[in-house]
């Protein structure tokens, strides 16, 4: 059973207020990075780097390749406030808590979120190394009852029953395939399905995912976006994909997360080369 906490948005603005002390930045766009993608952080202009532990009721991370701070500064002409690592329900954490920074972005007055994350590969074409763009989410944790939604819901930030339809922003999807093609970058689309983990998949999960339309799986991003589509900001998410799952019982192959943080380095340029481009031509 996952824990559930209640948070208000006082404690939203209070997480707020803390960061805007410690940078003049004033970011519009936030940026998740998932496992291996650190880097990216890496090459923001004028950063201010503020440790989560720094910023009230943040999450801690405890996974290796999650940093754990945000970098805030200037990138292809935007103001962006990085996610340098994301914390993941299996860590023990409650739902509201890791998706807590997301909130706190709105508060900042954030109104793009750009997630990513390394996947598993299910679509049978899908190789390690690919970049997908996610097109939706089957949000299997959520619709078992994992929601960061769950609770008293506050009517300032968001509607009780929000809708899910276009949960990726239908307009920021077209940027950025318009974006790969013109840099040449290789870009896949499909359905990211998101578990809770913290165990990789079973053959017979993998071919079950496969059966129910899942493209590539992992085990963050939909409460993350759930909580950003709730109070209507618009969303945009890549994973990388690290690993081919493996859907055949008794074969020699295994997923471990070595393989998932070297993929990210193959990946982080490639996705960093389409970040650039998007966030140079994202409307206000
Ligand atoms: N399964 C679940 N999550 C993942 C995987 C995987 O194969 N690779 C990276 N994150």
């Amino acid at each position: 059973m996952i824990d559930y906490e209640v948070f208000s948005r006082a404690q939203y603005q209070e997480a707020a207020d803390a960061i805007r002390q410690r940078t003049a930045h004033r970011p519009q766009v936030g940026l998740i990075l998932g496992s291996g993608l650190n880097p990216l952080a890496d090459e923001v202009v004028d950063a201010d780097r503020i440790a989560y532990a720094e910023v009230p009721h943040f999450p801690g991370t405890s996974v290796v390749g999650h940093i754990g701070q945000l970098v805030i500064g200037e990138l292809s002409g935007q103001t962006v406030l990085i996610m340098q690592g994301r914390t993941h329900a299996y860590e023990g954490v409650s739902l509201q808590r890791v998706t807590l920074p997301v909130r706190v972005m709105h508060e900042l007055g954030i109104h793009t979120l750009i997630v990513t994350n390394a996947a598993g590969g299910i679509n049978p074409d899908f190789r390690a190394g690919d970049l997908m763009l996610i097109v939706d989410h089957l949000g299997l944790m959520a619709m078992m009852g994992g929601n960061p939604l769950w609770g008293p819901n506050d009517e300032s930030l968001g509607p009780r029953f929000p809708a899910m339809s276009k949960a990726y922003t239908p307009a920021l999807r077209r940027l950025a395939l318009e974006v790969a093609a013109r840099e040449g970058i290789p870009l896949r689309q499909g359905v990211y399905g998101g578990l809770s983990g913290p165990a990789f998949e079973t053959p017979a999960e993998v071919r079950f995912l496969r059966l129910i339309g899942v493209d590539a799986i992992g085990m963050s991003t939909v409460p993350e976006v759930m909580v950003a589509c709730h109070m209507g900001m618009r969303v945009l998410g890549f994973s990388g994909i690290s690993n081919a799952a493996i859907a055949e019982l008794d074969t020699e192959a295994e997923a471990d997360h070595e393989e998932v943080l070297v993929a990210g380095q193959i990946l982080g340029p490639r996705l960093m080369a389409l970040l650039r481009g998007i966030l140079a031509e994202l409307p206000a």
